[in-house]
């Protein structure tokens, strides 16, 4: 698995496009209920030199668009906008200059990439001054073609379909690095995973199991109590009727979990601190209960723990990710899939909690 890079050849731009000059896609012209997504006619984007466009043949959602359409986390986020981290998609068609990506390789985009290739080494990357999130600072998948830089494409060997390709980019990466890289999660381990049915927890238990912990995982309804554990978790909690911090401490001989990561923050945040042991390491990866958390910080000193952030992941966290599941060791997360028309129906289930794992949109399936 490499990512493709740009050569310094000089491929021509074609003098004339086989492209579509128009394109579907779901647009945000305003901020505000999942209603604002509307599926529109627009023009077909046309590479840049460095740059292919992509057919997209599924885009993955997060809760980050979301957030993004509710105006909630970016207010000067740049409209009209194309949401959509998450893709896989087959190149079309190439700028100048480009080698090492061909017309009709399948392929993901990098969930976050850099515009300066000055930056391209820097660690972490998303720290790099030109980093990037597609469907954030520049248009994303929520449309039938997408134009991406060529360096920053993976070529798909992963054998899935596509909507389940389209399910990975964003919580695969960033779960590897939350989990991996910033709670040093290693065999053996004891992992509380909070919300482990949301499409982040659902991978976060996936990839605790691939390096040989032990997991237990938070929900708040049975179903989804039967989903973590289809996933591997050990332990399942439902929050609506037990204590997680009892239930953990139970489980793990009244010490606590060596590693939580937390996906939910606010009113949950200081239980999950409390569920882990002296020394143990609690990962803030999300906020989906709330922004602010409130926590005994006496307790939380003497006991040495860490509460350490992350956030994106950098391109060796994806293809460690892609490698496992290659092995088989972690699945996608498929929930179901939606045509690109009825992304605003999409969002309104989503924001509705109504999601496990991850939704799916469909642009050219009408
Ligand atoms: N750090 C990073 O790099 C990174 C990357 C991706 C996402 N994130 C963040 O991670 C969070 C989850 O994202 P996602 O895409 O996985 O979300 P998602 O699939 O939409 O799931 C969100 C989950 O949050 C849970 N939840 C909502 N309100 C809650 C509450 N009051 N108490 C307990 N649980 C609650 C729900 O759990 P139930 O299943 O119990 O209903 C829901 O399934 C978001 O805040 C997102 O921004 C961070």
């Amino acid at each position: 698995m490499s990512t493709a890079t740009i050569q310094e050849t000089t491929n021509k731009q074609p003098d004339r496009s086989f492209l579509p000059p128009t394109m579907k896609a779901a647009v945000l012209r305003q901020f505000g209920p999942p209603d604002v997504l509307k599926y529109e006619e627009i023009d077909t984007p046309r590479p840049k030199p460095g740059h292919v466009v992509i057919k997209v043949l599924a885009a993955g959602m997060n809760r980050l668009d979301h957030y993004l359409r509710e105006g909630s986390v970016m207010p000067n986020l740049s409209l009209p906008h194309i949401l959509g981290v998450d893709a896989v998609g087959e190149v079309v068609e190439l700028g100048e200059g480009i080698t090492g990506v061909q017309i009709g390789e399948r392929v993901i985009p990098a969930p976050g990439f850099t515009l300066r290739e000055a930056d391209d080494r820097n660690r972490p990357l998303a720290a790099s001054p030109s980093f990037v999130v597609p469907g954030v600072h520049v248009w994303g998948s929520y449309a039938q073609y997408m134009e991406v830089p060529a360096r920053w494409v993976v070529k798909d060997e992963t054998g899935l379909s596509p909507a389940e390709v389209a399910t990975l980019p964003v919580v695969l990466g960033t779960s590897a690095r939350a989990v991996k890289q910033v709670g040093e999660v290693k065999a053996g381990d004891k992992v509380l995973v909070t919300a482990g049915a949301s499409g982040s927890g659902s991978m976060h238990i996936q990839v605790a199991k691939a390096l040989g912990a032990k997991v237990a995982a938070t929900v708040r309804d049975d179903v989804k109590g039967s989903y973590v554990k289809s996933l591997g978790a050990d332990l399942v909690i439902n929050i609506r009727k037990e204590d997680v911090v009892d239930r953990v401490k139970a489980w793990s001989g009244g010490q606590g979990a060596d590693v939580a990561i937390d996906n939910v923050g606010g009113g949950e945040l200081a239980k999950t601190i409390e569920a882990v042991r002296p020394f143990g390491i609690i990962v803030a990866y999300g906020f989906s209960a709330g922004e602010e958390a409130t926590f005994n910080v006496r307790e939380f000193f003497f006991t040495q723990k860490q509460l350490r952030g992350s956030i994106f992941a950098d391109p060796e966290d994806l293809h460690w990710g892609l490698d496992q599941v290659r092995a088989g060791r972690i699945k996608p997360t498929l929930d179901r899939t939606f045509p690109l028309r009825r992304a605003a129906e999409a969002h309104r289930l989503l924001a509705d909690n109504q999601v496990k794992g991850n939704f799916v949109l469909l642009p050219w399936d009408d």
